[in-house]
């Protein structure tokens, strides 16, 4: 069977590694038709937005998306993320943000002691509401008395969707699921969230579910990782925490996500969980291991798990023979490890037939 991706490469280093990670997925030989969109920061520039209004037409026709980053120093952040990516997020309501949080072998962490039989957790971040929903204002504007208003959006129906699929996912792994809330000081939203994640775990008893205040739960991941299997939080709770998750497991070039929609058809935004890295844009040294990674995402989306699986096993072995990229410790480019994915892969598939 055909499938339909769209390749979204972004700005910056976003390019770069998704050109490893298409390359590495065509090493498979599925028969992948791929749609390139040129959105971003040079297309706000030519036509003063981030992508075409017709965007939502674009994507439908796909199963998937598979993006870099988004972001220019010559765009305002808040211009290009609203314009694009939590665009795309809020409107295909694509509720759910996975990211696994793996250390690999080879892989160096900055906990002392620590080993890749530590590391396991999956983070589900709610990926449509909470801090992120959009809502609030500013008044005043340039006067000394301006103010700017934020409001968190917590509803029952999305809080509930995020807890349950927390739920299902740790009675396929683990069986634990550990709840970020800020129930103490935040006197509404969160507190809403406890209750419904009380109800939720009621309907799970094989699941042992706790609930652990965000700041202790930062301090835990660094104390005590293997404590942790699946991690549940709010937008910008699920934000912060997966920055330090993604130092845990070798920094951010090594941390994948997926934007999806569990039950619904609409095509799922797969990304490295990294922006766009200005810093080391245009250098070709930027890891595509996480871009690598959330192409694996992808192909478990749209029905190819043994592919997804190869591909897996491939940038494992990788990651622990090397070449590797220097922020893990390497000193081999973008391109290099990349080609040494698709070999590999092209390899474990011989080997397959
Ligand atoms: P960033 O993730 O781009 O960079 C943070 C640090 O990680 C930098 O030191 C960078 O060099 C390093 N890094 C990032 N990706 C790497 C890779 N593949 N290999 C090796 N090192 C890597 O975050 P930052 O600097 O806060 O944001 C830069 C731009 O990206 C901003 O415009 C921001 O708005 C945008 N951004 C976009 C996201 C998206 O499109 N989903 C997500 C996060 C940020
Ligand atoms: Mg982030």
């Amino acid at each position: 069977m055909s499938h339909r991706v769209a390749l979204l490469p972004g700005d910056g280093v976003g390019p770069e590694v998704i050109a490893e990670a298409r390359m590495a997925v065509d090493a498979l030989g599925l028969d992948i038709e791929w749609t390139e969109l040129p959105w971003g920061s040079a297309h706000w520039h030519e036509h003063g937005r981030m992508m075409p209004a017709d965007w939502r037409e674009t994507l439908d026709g796909h199963e998937a998306v598979l993006m870099g980053a988004v972001g220019d120093p010559s765009v305002p952040d808040h211009l290009s993320l609203w314009g694009l990516i939590l665009e795309i997020r809020q409107r295909l309501d694509l509720w759910a943000n996975l990211r696994p949080v793996r250390l690999l072998e080879g892989i160096p962490t900055p906990l002392a002691g620590r080993g890749p039989e530590d590391v396991d957790m999956l983070f589900l971040r709610e990926n449509t509401e909470g801090e992120y929903s959009g809502v609030g204002g500013r008044a005043h504007q340039g006067l000394p008395i301006e103010v700017g208003i934020e409001t968190s959006v917590f509803t029952r129906v999305g809080v509930e969707r995020v807890l349950r699929h927390a739920f299902e996912l740790a009675e396929g792994r683990r069986g634990i699921v550990t709840s970020a809330t800020k129930s103490n000081a935040s006197r509404f939203g969160y507190v809403l969230w406890d209750e419904v994640a009380e109800e939720v775990a009621a309907g799970f008893p094989d699941v042992r579910y706790e609930r652990v205040l965000v700041d202790a739960l930062a301090a835990r991941m660094v104390r005590d990782p293997g404590s942790l299997d699946v991690v549940v939080a709010s937008n910008l709770f699920g934000d912060i925490l997966t920055d330090l998750a993604a130092a845990i497991q070798g920094g951010m070039g090594m941390a994948a996500s997926a934007n999806v929609a569990p039950g619904s058809a609409v095509p799922g935004l797969f990304e490295p969980v990294h922006g766009s890295a200005p810093d080391i844009a245009g250098q070709g040294i930027g890891n595509p291991a996480g871009a690598i990674w959330s192409a694996t995402l992808l192909l478990e989306h749209i029905g190819e798990p043994e592919a997804a699986r190869a591909l897996m096993a491939a940038l494992e072995d990788v990651c622990r023979t090397g070449p590797r990229t220097r922020d893990v410790g390497g000193d081999a480019g973008t391109h290099e490890v990349g080609e040494a994915v698709a070999s590999r892969v092209a390899e474990l598939s011989a080997r397959a037939r």
